[in-house]
């Protein structure tokens, strides 16, 4: 591990349900990298605190998804997943990046606009500065790529930045990481409204598939889904509902929409959502079995826990203890 192979940071927030749109846009994506890089895939459950959670959930959630990072194919043994929580240089760089960003930059981002308007009586300073702890996560394992979705590459940007401004006053600290999008799924939308990303705090749950859905109700949730009185089927921005179908369709079975929309032309939109209902099972049956099947491993996974945490800390200690000495932090005497 960390020879000459490039690394990969990414991670996932332990809040609310997952949705095809996280798995699409960047867990199918983080298994397929998986081999090329070496790899670190973090429950970010520090981040989960800028809005306000229930202690019980959010360790089971936190679990969870652990378990769901394998269960999506990401071998433990391999790759780093880990608790961000269990690795504390995470919040001490985070505290140091903070002093390199400002305040008009935080301003800027629209997560924050978003969840400040949903959060209207818990507007509070970790909630401002949750990029920075992004760019802390990323940059303190000196990361190259960072999988991620659409939705994300605001912060990405401003990482770079980060890292940039950091580098220009004390040398070449910091990796410049770059964002990878999938060529499908990076914006996968909601479908009961398909101007709006998919989300897991979306009200409806009809607006969104969880990867936890059984079948039946996956397939009822497609059939429900907005399209459009064209009666056509094509791939196009004037049809937002449908191209939305169709990406979802081709990011599980990797057909191109080109050929997405010649093996429905002429047909009707409800054959078209059966088929992509049941290439959403077809994806998320083993994902469903696996995770059921690792639940019932508890200390398999809690040695996981244990290993990946102490190998995260290993290596996030020697960017930090580099930061430090650059910042004029006095070195422990030992
Ligand atoms: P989070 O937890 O909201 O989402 C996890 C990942 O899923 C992607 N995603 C989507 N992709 C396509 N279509 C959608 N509808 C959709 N919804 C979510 C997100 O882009 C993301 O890649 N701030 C991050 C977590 C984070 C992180 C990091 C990511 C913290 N530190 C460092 C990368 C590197 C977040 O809230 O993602």
């Amino acid at each position: 591990m960390l020879g000459d192979e490039k690394i990969l940071f990414s991670g996932m927030q332990a809040t609310g349900s997952l949705t095809l749109g996280n798995y699409l846009g960047a867990l199918k994506n983080w298994v397929n990298l998986a081999d090329e890089y070496t790899t670190f895939y973090c429950v970010v459950d520090e981040h989960s605190i800028t809005v306000r959670q229930d202690p019980a959930e959010l360790r089971k959630r936190a679990r969870n998804l652990l378990m769901l990072y394998i269960a999506a194919g990401i071998d433990p043994e391999k790759n780093c997943l880990y608790y961000q929580s269990h690795v504390s240089g995470h919040a001490e760089l985070a505290w140091i990046l903070n002093c390199f960003t400002y305040m008009g930059e935080l301003q800027r981002m629209t997560q924050f606009k978003d969840k400040s308007a949903k959060h209207a009586d818990n507007i509070n300073a970790g909630l401002f500065t949750y990029p920075v702890l992004m760019a802390a996560d990323i940059l303190l394992y000196q990361a190259d790529v960072v999988p991620v979705g659409k939705d994300q590459l605001q912060h990405l940007e401003l990482t770079r930045d980060i890292a940039n401004r950091f580098n220009a006053i004390y040398g070449d600290v910091f990796t410049v990481p770059e964002p990878y999008l999938g060529k499908l799924g990076a914006r996968i939308m909601s479908l009961q409204d398909p101007a709006k990303k998919m989300s897991k705090s979306d009200e409806n749950p009809n607006a969104s598939i969880y990867l936890m859905d059984d079948a039946d109700t996956v397939m009822r949730k497609f059939k429900r889904a907005v399209t459009d009185s064209e009666a056509c089927v094509a791939y196009r921005d004037e049809q937002p509902g449908l191209k939305n179908l169709l990406d979802i369709y081709c990011a599980c079975t990797d057909k191109t929409p080109e050929e997405a929309v010649k093996e429905f032309e002429g047909k009707g939109y409800g054959e078209l959502k059966t088929a992509v209902g049941e290439s959403v099972v077809a994806v998320l049956t083993p994902l469903q079995n696996e995770f059921h099947r690792l639940e019932k491993e508890k200390d398999y996974i809690d040695k996981i826990i244990k290993q990946n945490a102490e190998k995260a800390g290993y290596y996030s200690s020697k960017t930090l203890r580099k930061v430090q000495k650059k910042i004029g932090f006095p070195e422990k005497i030992r």
